[in-house]
């Protein structure tokens, strides 16, 4: 768990960046409707988690600033009987002071009128983005009179760039669930007959673990779909012979973990299947060997497109120089993604990939990025040979940047043609 006196200190951060004279709102996730009056799960907002840790709707974050004094104010919903009987126990105004090192807590209900007079005579006003409609909701009287307006999440997302030590810890929690999970998925494929049965044996071993909650919809492609990057019908027949590409991760106290691994549904791969395989798979090494702080993400993709280039040259599914098949985007048809992006309270961390003059961010200590790189070889494509069709592959880690080098966070999930097999 991470303590209060760390949320305290992430809030004291980000006042630092604001203005003097302005008032700063964040506000909590709403419930989204799924259908009529049924609604999601709640999910809170991972901004104002981030600086709050508070779980429950209808709460707030208020910053007020003068010159270098700043008062930090919760809103939480007041205790209600009625509501508390149907949703479930709330926090209450009384606990949160107790619980919260914050200056005030007043009832959400109060935040428009509380607004109505703290806004008076300030000259910024901060909100996240993001959020727009929401925000503008408490807001839309002020938006006119206060001078100026700024985006704040760009200053909690640079926070969020950095884990801590608390934070790394529940990712190495949310990751040693999942490779719980994906060991499961290895050991069940081949009695199974369909993808979402896999998943489910996936998403079991999740919640089993007091994982709430995937962090994405978990990807269970067997052969030629998982050439779709984004495939999450999971209801095609699972066929022997061919591959089955698992992208799925749990999120664990709101910390998420993105995992990929390709197997095999028989539990052997083919010799064809292999070729490929240990192409990416060494790619992968490659890629992960040269990780460590200074390195420039973009510099980790050019080298994934250069190695993946000469490695489909090599099994024939490019012609020509490697050269030319860069210059020509040629790869692009069948590695069309990033090398991998930031990981933390969303699978895509909301976390800037540049700094103010637009520069890359080079990796630094404590930032979490996944190392995913892949070949989608469809099964209509007559460039490709024949041997090689309908075949979807992605090795995905995450990692964590250390002092001089990189811990591969998900080291200890099968991933070599020997490992899996022997699961399978
Ligand atoms: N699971 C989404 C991704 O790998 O980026
Ligand atoms: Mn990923
Ligand atoms: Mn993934």
């Amino acid at each position: 768990m991470i303590p209060e006196s760390e949320y305290f200190k992430r809030r004291a951060k980000l006042v630092n960046v604001l203005k003097p004279n302005s008032l700063c709102l964040l506000l909590a996730a709403e419930y989204k409707v799924r259908s009529n009056d049924s609604e999601y799960p709640y999910r809170q907002n991972s901004n104002f988690y981030y600086l709050s840790g508070f779980k429950e709707d209808q709460s707030a974050l208020l910053f007020l600033k003068k010159n270098k004094k700043t008062k930090t104010i919760l809103f939480v919903a007041k205790k209600d009987k009625l509501q508390e009987l149907w949703n479930g126990k709330r926090c209450g105004i009384k606990r949160a002071k107790k619980l919260f090192d914050v200056d005030e807590v007043y009832g959400f209900d109060e935040l428009e009128e509380k607004l109505a007079l703290f806004t008076q005579e300030k000259k910024h006003l901060y909100f996240d983005f993001a959020n727009q409609a929401f925000a503008k909701k408490y807001l839309r009287n002020y938006l006119k009179s206060i001078k100026h307006i700024h985006n704040i999440a760009p200053h909690i997302e640079q926070l969020r760039l950095i884990k801590s030590d608390a934070e790394i810890k529940l990712i190495k929690k949310a990751i040693s669930i999942t490779k719980e999970a994906h060991h499961r998925a290895m050991t069940k494929a081949k009695e199974l007959r369909f993808e979402y049965e896999l998943q489910a044996e996936l998403e079991y071993e999740f919640k089993k673990n007091g994982a709430y909650s995937d962090a994405y919809t978990s990807i269970v492609a067997c052969g030629n779909a998982a050439n779709t990057l984004h495939y999450i019908s999971n209801n095609k027949a699972l066929k022997k012979g061919e591959l089955i590409l698992i992208d799925a991760g749990c999120e664990y106290e709101y910390y998420a973990s993105d995992i990929t691994r390709t197997i095999p549904a028989s539990g052997k791969f083919s010799k064809e299947q292999k070729e490929l395989y240990e192409m990416v798979l060494e790619v992968q090494l490659r890629i992960l060997s040269m990780i460590k702080p200074g390195v420039k993400r973009s510099e980790l993709q050019k080298e994934a497109v250069k190695l993946l280039t000469k490695g489909m040259i090599d099994l024939g599914i490019l012609q020509g120089s490697i050269k030319h098949n860069i210059k020509k985007e040629k790869y692009k048809k069948y590695y069309p993604h990033g090398i991998g992006h930031w990981m933390g309270l969303d699978v895509h961390d909301e976390a800037p990939y540049k700094n103010k003059k637009g520069e890359e961010i080079p990796l630094f200590e404590r930032m979490v990025l996944t190392i995913e790189p892949g070949i989608y070889l469809p099964k209509d494509d007559k460039n490709i040979p024949k041997k090689y069709r309908g075949v979807g592959i992605r090795i995905e880690d995450d990692v964590l940047i250390t002092k001089d080098g990189y811990e591969n966070l998900s080291a200890g999930i099968a991933k070599s043609v020997e490992e899996i097999e022997e699961l399978s």
